[in-house]
């Protein structure tokens, strides 16, 4: 891993440990003051489906503490994060509620049909958490998007980003390479004795492609840009995100990556309970992932 480097235009991230191939072109502006104060937003308004539990995913407990505690108290390790908006799903909100009652840095919000509006709940709440705390944002205030499912994110991959939204990055998303080999493919068919198949049109090159992650970070006039443009478009043809930094380069802004984690895994299916419950017993492994 290198360092983003200063260009003769005279941007860049220089503090961010990020390699060149993670972020091509130009490189982030100036400096933000170091004291800013972060707010985030953890959603966990989904239902679970493909996990498969009769309760909304992030209330599974794993080791005996849910997904939404774990993430919020792995949030809670920075200092630097004074404020974190829950989203949940409408019918459970009361459980959220109970869950950080008394916590007055954490408010609960109900979330919306799919993630991208969930995080416009989580995020229109942020002035307002900002406020009875006694912060202002301000457009360059950082503003942190997580899954509760991402609920073992280590400290390192929160605060690389947090470092490189400081140093200017607008958009900042922490990603993995590509392990598997990838293929492109039709349309899905079957053969004659109902074997399910696809045909492969074309093959990517896998060097090229990134597995992205949260929590992704963003300053807040540009997140929250973003996301005025994306819940328009969502009202008007339906079609949403599956992250936010998608948001950001629709509007055809730069967006940067920082080192993710394999401890980053997203909790989908019960197989990734397995996993996850398997790695909290492997201190020493998790610290290098
Ligand atoms: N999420 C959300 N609001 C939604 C849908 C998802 O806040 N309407 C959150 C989930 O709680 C999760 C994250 O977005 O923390 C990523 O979503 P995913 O892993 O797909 O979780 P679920 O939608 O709950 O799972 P599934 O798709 O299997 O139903
Ligand atoms: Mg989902």
């Amino acid at each position: 891993m290198g360092r983003i480097e200063v260009g003769a235009s005279g941007c860049g991230c220089e503090r961010a440990l990020v390699a060149r191939v993670w972020a091509r072109g130009v490189g982030c502006a100036s400096k933000l003051g170091l004291m800013d104060p972060v707010f985030a937003v953890v959603t966990a308004a989904g239902s679970g489906t493909r996990l498969g539990y009769d309760m909304p995913k992030a209330l599974v407990e794993l080791d005996g503490v849910t997904l939404v505690q774990r993430a919020v108290r792995g949030m809670q390790q920075l200092s630097d994060i004074v404020g974190i908006v829950v989203t949940a799903p409408a019918q459970a909100l009361s459980d959220f509620e109970s869950i950080f009652e008394g916590d007055p840095a954490i408010t609960v919000v109900p979330g919306g049909s799919v993630r991208q509006m969930s995080v416009y709940n989580g995020l229109v709440e942020i002035p307002v958490l900002a406020r009875r705390l006694g912060y202002e944002v301000t457009g360059s205030t950082p503003v942190l998007i997580h899954d509760a499912a991402r609920c073992l994110t280590p400290q390192r991959a929160i605060s690389d980003v947090i470092s490189a939204l400081r140093d200017g990055c607008k958009a900042v998303i922490p990603a993995l390479a590509v392990t598997d080999t990838q293929k492109i493919v039709a349309s899905k068919s079957a053969t004659s004795s109902g074997i399910e198949i696809e045909k492969v049109t074309g093959q990517v090159d896998r060097s090229e492609l990134r597995a992205v992650q949260t929590p992704q970070g963003f300053h807040w006039e540009t997140i929250m840009k973003a996301h005025d443009l994306g819940a328009r478009r969502f009202k008007d043809t339906g079609v949403d995100a599956t992250d936010d930094g998608a948001l950001v380069e629709q509007m055809g802004q730069d967006v940067f990556l920082t080192k993710g984690s394999q401890m980053s895994m997203k909790i989908t299916t019960k197989l990734d309970m397995v996993i996850a419950a398997e790695l909290l017993r492997h201190d020493s492994l998790r610290a290098d992932l």
